[in-house]
């Protein structure tokens, strides 16, 4: 095993890892940082994002923190952290202004005026988008550049983080792979900036990267877990077989006037709800699933003919070219569309400038849990967490950065001999294994839940784990990533059938009503258990 030594250590390369490599390298300079990638630099959900980014800018008249933080904790059902909220909306114009700084270009109109659109429970348009629909690649395609270009961000690609290594309640750092090698980095700031869970379900619009690491080696590490029953599943991703990732029909189609239809041709969502289409997002998900249900379908439809074909093209250019390619024309036929797990509410609980309950351990984006999108996130509020964090991280560490030289114990040595061990063991077959715990999760831990569902979950996921017998140190990196999402799966069924009600995204039919008093789920590992804290 080999050591080195960096003074800040970043896993991810999402927009929350790629931007506070670029932030704490300039608050730093003196610094050499590490950034660690689990595939290609930039793969991440982050760069499929499309509908954009909240901005709320002075410069916008209709718009102000005010009606934001509304919105944001009108869709977040209870659960969201006003503080919280009200932090990262009152820093979104400076952070969105730091970013066209460095180079984001995000759509205007022919007059030059930055172009604001609308998605579902936003009251107005505060939206910026890239090139239509490909907000996420043209921000991650200029941070990554950015990251390359800069000699003091060291960039290891095609490398997992497997373990933290944490002793008496400080992180000093982190065991990284590669598939052929294990490297021990020792840093007194380690960042996770390892996205979401997608992919533990069946049906989702994530890539193949999130499976859950961070939150499972933070807990595994004894961090604090937050509400991680709340999975937000997307209404409208495309019907379509046979990828690994189902593509994602923005909701921001839906805001420039598509409307939903069941198989039978019913218009439903003024059935559901006042906004119909742009209702919140676990509304307008339980209504596609019910009517999906009703018709004895899995899809429902997307009339997106009232957007003119030119404007949708130019407006929606991958969506466009990808429902071309699977023969819909969006201008004659109506889109099949389904529900797919899309983003994780739950996560490492952190502050809004990443710190979490472990010293010198940091969770930004995705994979932390601040609190501000509570039961159900708004929008487009996601890459504006990751930026905001990413910012106010690379600001703590301007006057908090701990250069004392790192010293472990024996007993931390003798804990990462295992990676210099032979594994005795046959290579599993992990396709086979991650195919069967999708299933579960989307069968008896998805959009509707019960006691009974999730007792069932939990019996068909000790089958599973009984299959993998793998607790520490596995074979290969897929290994690492199925040990991880058997973690984050049995966490996530704990924490369902212990919310003993129906809130946002979490939905119980057991328990159908929202209990007067919100409170956070938070989870810690204790003693080898998983225990409820307060
Ligand atoms: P990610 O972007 O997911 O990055 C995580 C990174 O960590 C990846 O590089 C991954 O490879 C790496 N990684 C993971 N585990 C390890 C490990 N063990 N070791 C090393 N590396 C690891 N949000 C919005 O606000 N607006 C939108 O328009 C929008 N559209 C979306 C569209 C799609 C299709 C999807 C999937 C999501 C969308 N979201 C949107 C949500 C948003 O994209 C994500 O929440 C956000 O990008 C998360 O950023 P992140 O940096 O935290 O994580
Ligand atoms: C979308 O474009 O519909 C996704 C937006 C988001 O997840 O915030």
């Amino acid at each position: 095993m080999e050591y080195f030594n960096y003074s800040t250590v970043i896993i991810g390369s999402g927009l929350a890892g790629l931007y506070a490599a670029i932030k704490i390298q300039e608050n730093l300079p003196d610094g050499k940082i590490l950034l660690v990638t689990k595939a290609d630099l930039g793969e991440s959900n982050s760069r499929y994002s499309q509908g954009g980014i909240v901005a709320v800018l002075n410069e916008n008249v209709s718009d102000n923190t005010a009606s934001h933080i509304a919105d944001t904790l009108n869709a977040g059902a209870g659960l969201s952290d006003f503080n919280v909220v009200k932090y990262i909306s009152e820093n979104s114009d400076k952070v969105i202004k730091d970013l066209i700084s460095y180079g984001v270009e995000f759509d205007k109109d022919e007059e030059g005026n930055l172009m604001f659109t609308l998605e579902g429970a936003h009251s107005v348009n505060r939206i910026l988008h890239c090139n239509g629909d490909e907000t996420g690649r043209c921000i991650e395609r200029k941070l990554s550049s950015l990251v390359s270009e800069n000699e003091n961000i060291i960039v290891m690609q095609n490398t997992i983080a497997v373990e933290l290594i944490v002793e008496n309640g400080a992180c000093k750092g982190v065991v990284i792979f590669d598939g052929n090698n294990y490297r021990t980095i020792l840093s007194n700031t380690v960042i996770l900036a390892t996205g979401g869970i997608g992919q533990l379900y069946k049906n989702t619009t994530n890539p193949l990267c999130a499976t859950g690491d961070g939150i499972a080696m933070a807990y595994c590490a004894g961090a604090i877990l937050q509400d991680m029953e709340f999975v937000q599943f997307h209404p409208t991703a495309l019907a379509v077989q046979g990828n690994d990732r189902n593509f994602l029909i923005s909701e921001a189609v839906r805001g420039e006037g598509a409307k939903l239809l069941d198989a039978n041709g019913k218009y439903y969502m003024s059935e559901y709800h006042d906004m119909r289409e742009l209702a919140p997002r676990d509304i307008v998900t339980r209504a596609n699933f019910d009517r999906m249900e009703k018709c004895g379908e899995d899809f429902v439809y997307l009339d997106a003919k009232s957007i003119q074909a030119e404007k949708f093209k130019k407006r929606f250019p991958t969506i466009y070219a990808t429902c071309e390619r699977n023969g819909i024309d969006v201008s004659k036929d109506y889109i099949p569309v389904h529900p797919a797990a899309h983003y994780f509410m739950g996560g490492i609980k952190a502050n809004v400038d990443g710190r979490t309950s472990i010293k010198g351990f940091y969770a930004i984006g995705e994979a932390a849990s601040t609190g501000l999108h509570g039961a159900n996130r708004l929008a487009s509020n996601s890459l504006l967490e990751c930026v905001v964090m990413a910012y106010s991280l690379a600001e703590f560490l301007k006057n908090n950065l701990d250069n004392t030289p790192i010293v472990i114990s024996e007993d931390v040595e003798k804990n990462l001999r295992k990676y210099s061990q032979e594994l005795g063991f046959i290579e599993y077959d992990t396709d086979t294994l991650k195919k069967e715990l999708q299933n579960i999760m989307w069968d008896y831990v998805g959009i509707i839940r019960s006691e009974d569902t999730l007792k069932t979950a939990n019996m068909q996921l000790q089958n599973l784990k009984y299959k993998f017998q793998r607790n520490s140190k596995c074979l290969n990196i897929a290994e690492y990533e199925f040990k991880n999402m058997l973690i984050v799966a049995q966490i996530i069924i704990n924490s369902a059938l212990n919310r003993k009600e129906s809130r946002g995204a979490h939905y119980r039919t057991d328990y159908p009503l929202t209990k007067d008093v919100s409170e956070h789920n938070c989870i810690l590992k204790q003693q080898g258990e998983l225990s409820f804290v307060r």
